[in-house]
């Protein structure tokens, strides 16, 4: 039976990434609690992906609501330009508390995209502004930056941004530096011996040396869309090393690692050389309201400074800094930053770990890695790892069936929680992974 909310679904709404044409229709979700999202017909789903990576507490927080409920009525949203206000000021000045000290300006927009947009756009007029001819950037193979044109462009070239290829500019990709080769570096952490860490970082070295290289924007640690893809702290802080020696404006995309995500606030931390600018979003607000923030060092600021009016950076959205949004981000810091949240983004790595080596000799698995609070399982069949790996989407519905929610990237089965989750629901999702692995052998 198709209730009011399907009909209208299926008659009005075009839904992200996916086909219109033999797509299951889209799942009516009527409240959300904590970890769960309740149907129409009363179904409880374990949201095992924090929406699109977005939730950090769990679903309608009162905190959170609270504090949106009182913005609100208090002032809902004005010009930024010209304008300014306290949730906005009082978030900034927590978010540069929290990340790394280099960090001194906050430049607002609306979502993870437009955060990397404003980054690429900010490091090209740095060196635009002091008369240097310096245009390309370096990327990782694999990147995933969003879907406006300036971040497809630094993505990955793939299907999904096919149709807009001769539209995006020329970006020098570095091959990812971890190959995920049995008997090679195994997929994660210690590198060193892996053939394709070499070929990175020789290309890095070439690239910087050109002298024509404005910046390197990366994922700091983890890849997410392209699979959850891990690479060690050594060869990130070595990319780094060689890009500050260069000249080159380092960018952490922390849009998806930022907020707890791999264990520390901020994935950037792990790292002794520090970014010249970052992307945060999803998580800022505790996946409440759509934010965009984009943070920088003194230096790229100081270019920006002058009375000459090409030298301003002039980009800007209708709902820049929004307040709603902001105050749903500093009751989302204070829940962050709470000891009960540190120790449960700890607990929750602590049984990511203890399953991954549970797991790690299954014969159903690829490869299984996990950093913080995200666990990935590689799942073995006789196609490529990919998101085109035709077994997501049974694997979506095997656990959909379960009244789990796990989205995999094709044959990447990975877990990313809101933090709030209990162990005994961890628990529900393992054994729901278990319960796969041993039907796929
Ligand atoms: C690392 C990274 N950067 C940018 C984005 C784009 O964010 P949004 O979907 O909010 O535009 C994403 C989204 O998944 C992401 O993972």
């Amino acid at each position: 039976m198709h209730s009011a909310i399907s009909s209208k679904d299926k008659e009005y709404i075009w839904h992200p990434f996916t086909s219109l044409v033999g797509s299951e229709p889209a799942l009516p979700i009527i409240r959300a609690e904590g970890v769960y999202l309740y149907t129409e017909d009363e179904r409880k789903i374990l949201d095992g992906i924090a929406s699109w990576w977005v939730n950090l507490h769990g679903h309608s927080h009162p905190k959170i609501a609270e504090a949106i409920y009182k913005q609100a009525l208090t002032l809902e949203h004005i010009i930024f330009a010209g304008f300014t206000h306290k949730p906005a000021t009082e978030l900034a000045e927590r978010l540069l508390a929290i990340l790394p000290k280099n960090q001194k300006k906050v430049f607002y927009s609306d979502d993870g995209s437009t955060s990397c947009e404003v980054a690429l756009k900010m490091a090209l007029q740095y060196w635009y502004n002091q008369g240097i001819k310096k245009h390309k950037i370096i990327a990782l193979e694999g990147a995933y930056h969003g879907d406006t044109f300036g971040a497809m462009s630094v993505g990955s070239r793939n299907p999904f941004n096919a149709p807009f290829q001769e539209k995006l500019f020329d970006v020098e990709f570095l091959p990812f530096p971890t190959c995920y080769q049995v008997g090679c570096c195994g997929g994660v952490r210690h590198s060193e011996k892996c053939v394709s860490v070499g070929q990175t970082i020789q290309k890095m070295e070439a690239l910087a040396a050109t002298g024509e290289i404005a910046a390197f924007i990366y994922e700091p640690l983890v890849q997410g869309a392209a699979g959850m893809r891990m690479y060690s702290v050594e060869i990130l802080d070595k990319l780094l090393e060689i890009a500050k020696k260069h000249n080159i404006l380092c960018i952490a995309d922390e849009v998806m690692t930022g907020f707890g995500r791999t264990g520390k606030l901020f994935a950037s931390e792990y790292c002794t050389h520090k970014p010249d600018m970052m992307c945060l979003s999803k998580g800022i607000t505790g996946g409440f309201m759509a934010l965009g923030a984009t943070t920088c060092t003194e230096e790229v600021i100081s270019v920006f400074r002058s009375p000459e009016s090409s030298k301003t950076f002039y980009h800007g959205h209708s709902f820049t800094a929004n307040p709603i949004a902001c105050a749903a981000a500093l009751a989302s810091m204070d829940l962050l930053i709470h000891k009960d949240c540190i120790k449960a983004i700890n607990q929750l790595e602590q049984s990511h770990i203890r399953f991954e080596s549970k797991i790690a000799k299954h014969k159903a698995i690829k490869n299984v890695r996990s950093i913080g609070t995200i666990l990935a399982i590689e799942l073995k069949n006789n196609e490529e790892s990919s998101y085109f790996n035709s077994i997501g989407k049974e694997v979506y519905q095997f656990f959909l069936e379960k009244d789990i929610l796990l989205r995999p990237l094709g044959n990447i089965v990975y877990i990313m929680p809101p933090y709030v989750i209990l162990e005994d629901e961890l628990q529900r999702i393992y054994h729901a992974i278990e319960e796969l692995l041993n039907q796929l052998v």
